[in-house]
């Protein structure tokens, strides 16, 4: 059966999350598939900030620590996406970046592991996740080492020596979805701890960190959270580790009393001992407005979608561009996230054509296209319509422009 408009734009008027379209800021002329990347515009956020800058900042100045309650933003904030990730409100908080977060953690995990290690992740994870270890690994000198192992070795790799599995859940270029539970209760077998970062799942799949086991995790808050560029990330400490993390990164904001002004570090309870410096406010309270909007949509519903979206994509490229591209990504909907990946050997002058019409995706080198589908504004008749303008581009070969061919610093 050919799929046509119609079909895609009744998918639509079925769509139970339809409505959140309206929430968002989203250009006229713009199909938007970066929201993997970063997120769209909350109607919200503009003047959410203008009020925090003009009446917080401008009005009340320092005293807004205590009236505006901004030093509870990061737990505030973390407890709304701990609704969103499977996590119990006070295992979450917002702070720092998803780098930074990964560098505590996974320096707290090997601490609480003494005499193991390995820290095991897999080659072709996201670079920052390795470059953060590699760097821990230089700083622990001889008692550490960083091992990349294909996931398909991953549990026989699980072995007395290690401390700590570090993967992301859902692969940033193919889209690939690891099995969380699994791989954790696989971990916790050869007595490792497991770190996810859920960068590429938060707010587009039905993650489940406490039932699957998870002991941390991390994840960005300008992809599917929509916190806006630069967005403080989050991160994840299971109840029961909380008391056992000494915080590498020992900031006064993590302190049992910061007013006390003591000279000695003394870690403060619970998931506060992860936050090290002061509170980036203004990139706090636009995530806040992401976030609030996420967490009143269904995860099961968002998941659904996601898949749903994701496979109509495919299906159209199949249909109209057929053998034009290889497949990067998963077929079955329930192995991928909330993105397809198609290679090209000229996938960048193709997006690059694809972004002049309008049609916002990323490409990802040496010649990945990447199309994210953020369930709570990207509808079905965007997805025929995307798929409609790459196929002009591609019968016309208009991508061979040589506009498209020059590379900006940002790809
Ligand atoms: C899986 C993953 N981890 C981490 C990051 C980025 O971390 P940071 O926000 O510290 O730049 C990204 C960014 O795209 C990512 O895809």
């Amino acid at each position: 059966m050919t799929i046509d408009r119609s079909h895609c734009e009744a998918l639509d008027r079925d769509d139970p999350l339809g409505h959140f379209r309206q929430e968002f800021d989203l250009p006229d002329g713009v199909i938007y598939l970066d929201g993997n990347s970063l997120g769209a515009l909350p109607r919200a956020t503009a003047g959410r900030l203008a009020a925090v800058v003009r009446e917080e900042w401008g009005r009340n100045l320092i005293r807004s620590w205590n009236s505006a309650g901004w030093i509870d933003l990061p737990g505030r904030v973390g407890a709304l996406i701990a609704g969103i990730v499977g996590a119990e409100a006070d295992e979450v908080v917002a702070a720092d970046s998803t780098s930074v977060n990964l560098f505590k953690l996974a320096a707290a995990a090997v601490q609480m592991r003494p005499g193991r290690r390995l820290i095991l992740s897999e080659p072709g994870n996201f670079p920052t996740d390795l470059y953060i270890l590699q760097g821990l690994a230089e700083l622990l000198g001889d008692r550490v080492e960083v091992r990349l192992v294909e996931p398909e070795g991953l549990e026989a790799a699980l072995t007395d020596e290690v401390a700590l599995l570090l993967l992301t859940h859902v692969h940033y270029k193919t889209g690939r979805i690891h099995d969380m539970a699994r791989l954790t209760a696989a971990a916790h077998r050869a007595g490792a701890l497991t770190l996810w970062d859920l960068s590429h799942s938060a707010g587009a799949l039905d993650v489940r960190l406490g039932e699957a086991g998870a002991d941390f995790a991390v994840g960005c808050g300008y992809k599917y959270l929509n916190g806006g560029p630069g967005a403080p990330a989050f991160l994840y400490v299971a109840r029961r580790h909380q008391d056992a993390v000494r915080p590498p990164l020992s900031g006064w904001m993590g302190h049992a009393a910061p007013f006390e002004f003591s000279d000695r570090y003394e870690p403060g309870a619970g998931i506060r001992r992860q936050l090290c410096g002061t509170p980036a406010i203004l990139g706090l309270a636009a995530l806040e407005e992401g976030v609030r909007i996420m967490a009143r949509a269904d995860m099961a519903r968002v998941r659904a979608k996601s898949m749903r979206l994701g496979g109509l994509f495919l299906e159209l490229v199949a249909q109209e561009c057929p053998g034009v591209f290889a497949m990067h990504c998963p077929a079955e909907p329930e192995a991928r996230g909330s993105q397809v990946s198609l290679r090209h050997p000229d996938g960048y002058a193709i997006v690059q054509a694809l972004i002049a019409r309008g049609v916002i995706g990323d490409f990802r080198a040496p010649d990945v296209l990447r199309f994210g589908f953020a369930p709570l504004y990207v509808s079905h008749a965007d997805v025929f319509d995307a798929v409609a303008h790459l196929a002009d581009i591609m019968h016309s070969q208009s991508w061979m422009d040589a506009a498209y061919q020059r590379r900006g610093a940002v790809t």
